[in-house]
This record gives structure tokens, sequence and C-alpha cells, in this order.
């Protein structure tokens, strides 16, 4: 141990999640206030003053452990925490006046009151302040609805939701389970999630979030905020930032004899905002109270006290008016933490409480960083305006037992049964296979058809997940949410194998099934076709095994080896490769069915039946093979960029992730590519246009040449100014001109089928001109990202409906690293409206 680390063991209090990081980050902080002037924490502490490390020191091992002074500065230094003071809206202006009137009126332990949590009913809970009548808030996962509680609904997960690609799906699931925790009293809902954003393939909780692309997770993040806040839930947007993996996600996690640190992913400023950052923009956007910080390190510092992103991005860029909470357990300092911009740790007082206060009145921490902490949190729950008496009381518990427990689930089950349909993506239907006319007689295969039969060993968490075990490829039952603190406790399970019953027995018809062979072999003469039903299991605190296995696969093989209508349907928490059976011939429709909820299997029926035709699209692309995602498989081991104790991920591949990766890579085709999913009718897409957008300001935007309406046959330059406008003050969710749409472009979308009423989801795609060095470098502009999305219909057969895409400014802008700031790029933008990553139907282009 060093010395540094040696004089801070005295001091590290007896708390949950000690660690290296915290003498780290000490030091660190050290390191800045010293930069700055005298170190208040060193001579506040009386420490024999420390002696300053280099940052350009070499790692060293000195002792136990390994020196960390050389990851020093790695991340800049943000300082001080900007002071909150709600200049977003009127809304947020009220809520700030009056949180200031109360928190003036506050002792220094009533401050720090509400900075911490307590043991409790909620998974968090403040700290109250009854002289003045304010009552502990509650923390609840999340984020798929109430987690843990009885007679709250299992919702979709976010992946599912994702998959939709319905923003108007995504704003009521957002309200329905809003009014889920408002019904239990919960005053803060620990999601939406778009950290994990899906990087790593075999990524654990990817399935949380909505899905491996930033503009898609945007726009769900901003919807379900929307929707929880509408209901007067706070809404907390998690984890900022980089949590891409769960292998050594958090310190002594997955470590050699449980000593280490967590993996640091190393980001540049360019592929930071433009692919994490942003979605989490549009929660801020949508007024998001609250953003919880992950357990990882970014740039080699613990994202919980990594000032950059905290004080900088988040705080400054972003203009945020909330509260940052921290992971369970994960704060690794004190007062560096406090300084770097975090507000709130849980679930305990972890080190700050008493601390705090000390650390508060010998100057470690300055008065109004408290006074700010405390500000931000009366602040969020005065602008979710939850201090008017109507807020109902808590009614949830440990373990989710209650003698009377309080029914939230009103008419969800009908919104969870349409998500659980428009998210079931169609992957493979030949022959006429599905819809499904009538069948008289169906076969049905593969433990996924029932429910688990013995799901609740912890009635707080369905179906186990860490918990239980971590590395299960497939869950031994219907799979409808995934493992872990994401995980729903539903309140019944529709299994497929009971709504295909019901669905059967009102058609007169007749059911056989094998859930249990791994070969069945009984084949029946009169059977119109064999249901095969497998899963792919995730959960959190560990990446997947695979993202596909073996008694599965064998299983639809086995099948369709005889049964010449093989239905497959995939219940999965991300992707699930299906190569091995794919192109057999007798495998002759394929389901993609998520995550759906509790009214998996009746969701499931209305595809297979034709009542609603599929339009859900794939949120991620699903590879030929393990190997063609390259190094976006699995997670990182941390080596050999870091090393065993120091892990380190330098993220390589910048913004290609997911389909981007595809795209630069054109030797490695897709089987199935983001964005992709078929219908039982066909679609044809016409008459791409492109206008200024009407809310330009005269003189804003200027269009060059005139384009014929109908094509892009001509180029058209608009002349936009190439940054923001400096004088313009920021507003939580950052500059309000990144908001403004500059352009709209519209087509015609008509269903060519004769048949089937059906819904298309059109998809607008840009391509960014790549800067002239990126023209001889390394390309780091992706070839297309997408920047619009509009589910059209339903369209009967013939019908013709539009659609429109909004282009913002920062749709159509890079971040500049220079400049630190988005900045549109001169010249040749390329747009391209399709259905899906690769089949894209029409395309243009223009200039800026
Ligand atoms: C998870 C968070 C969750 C928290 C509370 C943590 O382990 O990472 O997402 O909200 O626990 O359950």
């Amino acid at each position: 141990m060093n010395h540094l680390s040696s004089l801070y063991e005295q001091l590290r209090p007896p708390t949950s999640l000690p660690g290296p990081g915290y003498f780290a980050d000490q030091a660190k902080q050290v390191v800045f206030s010293m930069k700055g002037a005298v170190s208040l924490l060193c001579a506040a502490a009386s420490l024999p003053l420390c002696s300053l490390p280099s940052t350009t020191q070499h790692h060293e091992s000195n002792g136990q452990h390994p020196s960390e002074l050389p990851y020093y500065g790695l991340s800049p230094p943000i300082y001080p925490t900007p002071v909150a003071n709600g200049t977003s809206s009127s809304r947020w202006s009220s809520a700030y006046q009056h949180a200031l009137s109360l928190t003036s009126q506050m002792t220094p332990f009533e401050l720090q009151n509400l900075t911490r949590g307590y043991p409790g009913p909620c998974v968090g809970n403040t700290g109250a302040i009854p002289r003045l009548s304010i009552p502990p808030l509650c923390f609840y996962d999340g984020p798929t609805g109430v987690r843990g509680q009885e007679l709250a609904s299992a919702f979709p997960a976010g992946i599912h939701l994702a998959a939709t690609w319905d923003s108007d799906l995504m704003y009521r699931y957002g309200r329905a389970v809003g009014a889920e925790y408002r019904g239990k009293g919960v005053n803060i809902a620990l999601g939406p999630l778009a950290g994990p954003l899906g990087r790593v393939a075999k990524g654990g909780r990817n399935w949380e979030g909505l899905g491996s692309d930033p503009y898609l997770a945007g726009v769900g993040m901003g919807k379900i905020v929307e929707g929880v806040q509408g209901e007067g839930v706070i809404a907390t947007a998690k984890h900022f930032l980089l949590n891409e993996q769960e292998y050594r996600r958090r310190w002594g996690q997955d470590a050699p004899g449980g000593e280490g640190h967590a993996i640091s992913a190393n980001v540049g400023d360019r592929t930071l905002r433009e692919a994490y950052v942003w979605p989490f923009m549009d929660a801020l956007k949508a007024g998001a109270g609250a953003v919880m910080c992950g357990y990882n390190r970014a740039n080699h510092s613990y994202a919980c006290q990594n000032s950059k992103l905290l004080n900088g991005v988040l705080k400054t860029e972003l203009g945020f008016e909330g509260f940052v909470v921290s992971d369970w357990d994960g704060q690794m300092s004190g007062v560096a933490s406090a300084n770097s911009g975090l507000d709130v740790v849980m679930p305990r007082d972890g080190l700050w409480g008493e601390k705090l206060m000390e650390a508060v009145k010998n100057g470690s921490v300055a008065e109004e960083r408290l006074n700010d902490m405390a500000t931000r949190v009366l602040a969020a729950w005065l602008y979710a305006g939850q201090d008017d008496g109507t807020y109902p009381p808590v009614g949830v518990a440990p373990g989710g037992q209650l003698p009377d427990p309080v029914d939230v689930q009103e008419d969800h089950a009908d919104l969870i049964r349409e998500i659980g349909a428009a998210g079931t993506v169609l992957v493979k239907n030949v022959n006429g296979t599905l819809p499904l006319t009538k069948p008289k007689f169906l076969a049905v295969y593969g433990y996924d058809a029932i429910v688990k039969s013995t799901p609740w060993e912890n009635p707080d968490r369905y179906g186990g997940g860490y918990d239980v075990n971590r590395g299960w490829t497939t869950f031994n039952g219907t799979l409808i949410t995934g493992g872990g603190s994401g995980s729903s406790t539903p309140p019944y399970v529709v299994s497929p194998f009971e709504a295909l019953s019901h669905r059967v027995r009102a058609d007169r018809g007749m059911l056989r099934w094998d859930f249990h062979s791994a070969n069945p072999s009984q084949q029946y003469l009169n059977a119109d076709a064999c249901l095969v039903f497998i899963n792919a299991y995730a959960s959190e605190m560990s990446d997947r095994p695979a993202l596909s296995d073996a008694f599965s696969d064998d299983l639809v093989a086995n099948i369709a080896s005889w049964c010449s209508q093989t239905i497959v349907v995939v219940h999965s928490a991300g992707i699930r490769l299906v190569d091995p059976w794919i192109s057999h011939p007798n495998v002759t429709a394929v389901l993609m069915a998520g995550l759906p909820g509790q009214e998996s299997g009746n969701s499931l029926v209305d595809i297979l039946y034709g009542d609603v035709n599929p339009s859900g699209r794939l949120p991620y692309t699903i590879a030929k093979r393990e190997s063609d995602y390259g190094t976006l498989l699995n997670p990182s081991t941390g080596q050999p960029d870091g090393d065993e104790f120091f892990p380190e991920d330098n993220f390589p591949e910048g913004l290609h992730i997911d389909y981007r990766y595809f795209d630069r890579h054109p030797g490695i085709t897709p089987r199935f590519e983001f964005g992709f999913g078929l219908s039982y009718t066909t679609f044809s897409y016409s008459d791409l246009e492109i206008y200024v957008s009407s809310n330009i300001a005269p003189g804003g935007g200027v269009e060059e040449t005139m384009m014929p309406s109908s094509s892009f046959a001509a180029t058209t330059r608009f002349r936009f100014p190439e940054l923001p406008d400096p004088d313009t003050p920021i507003k939580q969710g950052g500059h309000p001109d990144l908001w403004e749409t500059l352009l709209v472009v519209r087509c015609s979308v008509e269903n060519t089928g004769d048949k089937y009423e059906g819904s298309e989801v059109a998809q607008l795609y840009v391509g960014i001109p790549p800067s002239d060095e990126e023209e001889e470098d390394e390309k780091e502009t992706p070839v297309r990202q997408l920047r619009g999305f509009k589910r059209v219909g339903p369209l009967a057969p013939g019908e013709e409906g539009g659609a429109e895409f909004a282009l913002t400014r920062r749709d159509l802008s890079v971040w500049d690293v220079e400049v630190q700031q988005w900045r549109l790029r001169r010249g040749e933008y390329k747009v391209w409206v399709g259905a899906s990553s690769r089949d894209l139907r029409l395309s243009g282009t223009f200039e800026i």
C-alpha cells in the first residue's frame, strides 16, 4: 500500500464499499485542489501535507496494490459544481424559489439529511425534515414498473418497447409506469435506462435499455420521462455514464481475489457526446428530475465522482437542474464525490452523513455545495408537484409483502398487451405461414411455451437472476423479463401456451405439446404447424455467456427435420443468433418476441393470428455468428489496455457500434440488421421531399437552390450558422439551439398488399459529411445514422400515408472537440428513408 493510501486508511470509515478507489479519489481531490490553491482536504483532515504525485509518474506496484497515481488527471478536473437556480423554465424557477426558501431555514444536519439514504420501506429512502413538512423520499426500481411489489404490473422491458419504434407507445408506457409508482407512493422511479446503450453484444443489462442506437434510445428516454413525470413521479435517467458491461462494473466485483478497480471506459469527447450522452440529453430535455451515476470508472475516474461528467457535461453543458444520485453503494469517496457533483448517496450514508457535515465545517466541501445538493433534491420534488399534500403514502415494503397492498394495475394490462404485440418482430415468413388462419391442430414444443414451475424462490425478483444464478443462457419457463434490479414482478403471466389454448378452444381445434424433450419424436399427421418456443436470458451483474445455446438450437433443428411448418418464437433479453436453423426450408416463420411482460401469450397470439399485423423492428443487429461482432462481442477484460488491478477499455470503435460497425465492415453481412422487421403486407415508399423548417426565424436558414419537390435530383444547399448562438443561455437538456428543427423531410408510404391492413416503420438515416482529415485518415463519422422514425398507419391495402421527420441542429451536427461544441458540417449530407438500416428505399443529398 502506498504512502498516501496508508494515510487515508486511518480515515476510512467502516462502511459498505471500501476500496482503493476511496484512497485514490481522496488523493485525486488533493491533486486537483492543490492545482488551484491550497489542499483543503489535506489541511482539513489534519494530515501531514501529502506529497503531490505526478500525473506522469509510471505505474508501479508498491506493496500489495499497484499505484494508481499515474491515472490521476486523465479525466479533466471540472470544479466547482454549478449551483442550480432554475433558469431552465418558469416551472423550474418557481420550484427553486420555493426550495431555496426551505433550505435557507435548514440546519447543516437537515441539509445533509436530504443527501443520504436510510433503511426504510423503499429501495432508497432519504431523511425527513418533519418541522418543514418534508417527508422521506422513496426511491424504487425500475425501469420496467414497480419491481418486487404485489398488485403492480410487469411491463415489457425497455428493449421490447424500443422494438415498437412508436413514440406514442413510449409515452403511454411512461405514463402507465408512472401511475403505478405514484399509486404506490414512490417519489422517484429508478428508470429509464440508456446506460448501457448496448455497445457490447453480450452486455447483461442491454435489455433494460432502449436499443443500441442513441437516437432511438433518446426518443424512448424522452417519452418515458415525459410520461412518468406527467404522473408527478420523478424519473431517474441511469446509469450516467459508460456502464456498458457488467464484468467488473464495480470495485471488487469479478476482480481477482475480490480486489481491483472497476473497469474504466475510456472514451473521447466526440464519442462521449454523440453516442453515450445523447439519449440522456433527451431525458433531461423532457425534464428528468434525477440522474443516477454508474459504478464504473470513466476515463479512470469513478462515474459518481467524475467531475468532468457530473460538473462538466451534466451540470454545465446540459444545464441539469435536478439531483445526481449514486448507484447503490456506488460512492467511492466522500469529499471528492461531493465536489464532483454527486448530490445524494444511496442506500445509506456511505461516506457522507456526519462526515459530510464535518467536511463542510472544516472547509473541504463548501457550504454552498451542501446547500446546492439539498436544494436540488427539493427542487426536483417541488418541480414534480409532490408537495401539495395529495401524493399517496408509501405503499411498498422490502420483500414486497404488505397485508393490504394497494392495487395500482388499473387497465394497464391492455397497454402491456398492445406493446407486447407492437414490439414483436417478424423476421421470417415464407409459404404464407403467418398469420395462422383458424388452424385446427397446433403442436407446441419447448420450455419457453409455459410458465416456470418454481419462479418465486425470491418473492422480490421473479425468476431469480443474479441472486440465483449468474450464468444462465436460458430461463426454464417463458421469458417475460430479465434478471436483477430491472426485472419485474408480474401479478400473473399469460404464457404462450395458455393464450394458444384459449384461441384453439374458440376455434374448436386441438393442441398437442411437449415442453420437455430435446428431440420430440412424435409426429402428428394432421398438425397444421409446429410452434417451437425458446429463449435467451440476461441479468444484471453478469454479461451473457453466449448469444445462443445448443439445447435450443438443436430443439428447433430436430423439429424442423420433420415438421414442414416450423414456427420459431424466441423470447430474448437482447441479441439472439438464429443461423443454425434460420435457412432451414422447414423453418417457415420466426418471431423475435423480446421481453413482453405479463401479457406475453396474448400479445403473441395477436400477432400469430393476424389480429395485429407485425410492425416491430429490431433495435439491434443480429449477426450470423458471434465472431461477426468483433471486439464488440464480449465485455472487455480490461487488458491489455489496462492491467489486472486497473482494467480499462479504450472503446477503439468510437461511434461505430451496432449497425454502424457493420456498415464500416462491408465484408461482414448481418443476418438481420438494425431496423429490420417484416409485415403481413408490403409497403412502397415515394416522394422524398425536404424543406427548411417553418420554425426557423427569417434569415436563420436559407434555401439557395429550389429543388424539385418529388425527388432529390438536384442538390439543395441550406445555409445555417455552424455553431449554436454563444449568447443563448443553456437550459436543461443542452443548448436550446440544438433542439431547433432546421429541416423537415417527408415521404409517402403506401400499403401495396391486397389483403392486410398494417403499419410501416419508416426510418430516416443521415450521412453526415466526413471532415477533410477524416477523408484521408480513419473515418470517424459513421456511414449513416438514424435520425428519425415514424410508425405510419395502420394503412388499409392501397392506402397511402405520410411520414414527416424533423431534423434538429443536433441531428445534423458533430461534436467539435476543438471548439467543444456541436457544429454543423459544411458539405454534402446524404439522406435515406427506408424500412431498415439496409433496406433503404429513397435517397437524396443536400448541402449545408
Ligand atoms: C443497480 C441500479 C438499481 C439499484 C437499486 C443497483 O445495483 O445498478 O440500476 O437501481 O441497484 O436497486
